[in-house]
């Protein structure tokens, strides 16, 4: 089999299609080729658009069922972004995470490695742990890793991760990548507290959801920890630069080379869109004002929080996560490009928009 685009014939799975990247992602295999997809999660409500398109197959599965392991590693390409990956959620259900992150997968890479499927799965940039506000460029085939301790449950995501990693390239018949994601944004990433989700979401829908209630930023000890921020649709152009590249010699075993996509882990990134939470916080809230045309003074400031009081005991963070992208350039030809104001203005237009109803029920709840 060759993985060229036009070729009708081929099936990907994509588990954990119904999410956040795996709705972007079907988007793009379905706009771009020919390809059929077999989508699985446990929803779909972010994709009702698709659900009755004829070249997918849907199933509301959950990995951890063997029987649909089995399923899914019957198709060549496998793209695995099931996950819980909340970080909310990390201290209250550290067992849950684990298995998430290490259990399912785990058992995925086996089936995909005794049926031959190309299995390219998600990991995270949490992997490189407890960096501090001076660590340097994250290089992945060299930066030492270093977590916080077992009684600081905000590691059992990240270390879960990482093992699965170190399980992967230990299995010497398995045709894989690994994607490590240095927070992608974009529209329909996780929820709105209270309207379609509980708990606390990443920090994109969480400002995003404190903007529209009019409520203050929450600053988690003061907001000077640093990310880089990607755009969700330069991340599906990665993916594509990567089947691209599994393209030649999808079958030989021999295609395994240094200059192979294959038994690599990549981080895809955007170190020109580094900035502090703080610093992020005030250009939503600048962006926000502009998108409703509203007074910047009417918008509440952001406020600091400890860690421990919003997230719970156990709660520690990485100052620092900027991604080396060479690897991704040299073997892919791969670079991020979208700036951070438009990454930002793009996601919170669709929030407003998606979530706007609310918005109005708000205003006028407020006016009463
Ligand atoms: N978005 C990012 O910036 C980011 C950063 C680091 C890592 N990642 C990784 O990328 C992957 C996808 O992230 P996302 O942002 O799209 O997250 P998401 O939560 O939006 O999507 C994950 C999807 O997996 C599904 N899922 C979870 N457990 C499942 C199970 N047992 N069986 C079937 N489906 C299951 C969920 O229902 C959800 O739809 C995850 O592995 C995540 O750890 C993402």
């Amino acid at each position: 089999m060759n993985l060229q685009f036009n070729d009708s014939s081929i099936t990907v799975a994509v588990v954990g299609c119904g999410g956040f990247i795996g709705s972007h992602l079907l988007d793009a295999i379905l706009s771009r080729t020919k390809w059929r997809v077999f989508g699985v999660d446990l929803d779909f409500y972010r994709i009702q658009h698709r659900l009755n398109d004829e070249r997918c197959e849907f199933m509301v599965a959950d990995l951890a069922d063997k029987s649909v392991v089995e399923r899914i590693a019957k198709f060549p390409v496998v793209v695995n972004l099931a996950a819980i990956c909340t970080p909310s959620r990390y201290m209250a259900e550290a067992p849950e995470v684990i298995r998430s992150n290490y259990d399912h997968p785990v058992a995925l890479a086996d089936a995909c490695e005794k049926s031959g499927s190309w299995l390219i799965h998600f990991s995270t940039s949490e992997i490189y742990g407890r960096t501090s506000v001076d660590s340097g460029l994250l290089v992945e085939d060299e930066t030492e890793l270093t977590f916080g301790p077992v009684k600081s449950s905000r590691w059992s995501y990240a270390t879960a991760k990482l093992l699965t990693e170190r399980y992967i390239a230990g299995l010497k018949n398995l045709k894989w990548t690994v994607v490590r994601p240095f927070n992608f944004v974009g529209p329909y990433m996780d929820f709105m507290p209270g309207v379609d989700g509980s708990g606390i979401p990443r920090v994109l829908a969480n400002f995003s959801s404190a903007l529209v209630r009019g409520e203050p930023l929450k600053l988690v000890n003061g907001g000077v920890a640093k990310r880089s921020f990607t755009s969700v649709f330069d991340a599906v152009d990665f993916l594509f630069a990567l089947f691209e590249a599994g393209q030649m010699g999808f079958v030989a075993a021999d295609a395994i080379t240094e200059k192979s996509p294959f038994s690599q882990a990549f981080n895809v990134g955007n170190p020109d869109n580094e900035i502090t939470i703080a610093d992020l916080a005030w250009k939503m809230r600048k962006i926000f004002a502009e998108i409703k045309g509203v007074n910047i003074e009417s918008i509440p400031e952001p406020e600091s929080i400890s860690g421990v009081e919003y997230y719970g005991e156990g709660y520690e963070d990485s100052m620092r996560r900027l991604p080396s992208v060479e690897k991704a350039e040299r073997l892919l030809g791969f670079k991020a490009k979208t700036p951070i104001d438009v990454v930002l203005r793009e996601s919170l237009t669709w929030f407003v928009k998606h979530y706007g109803c609310l918005d109005e029920r708000l205003e006028t709840k407020d006016e009463r």
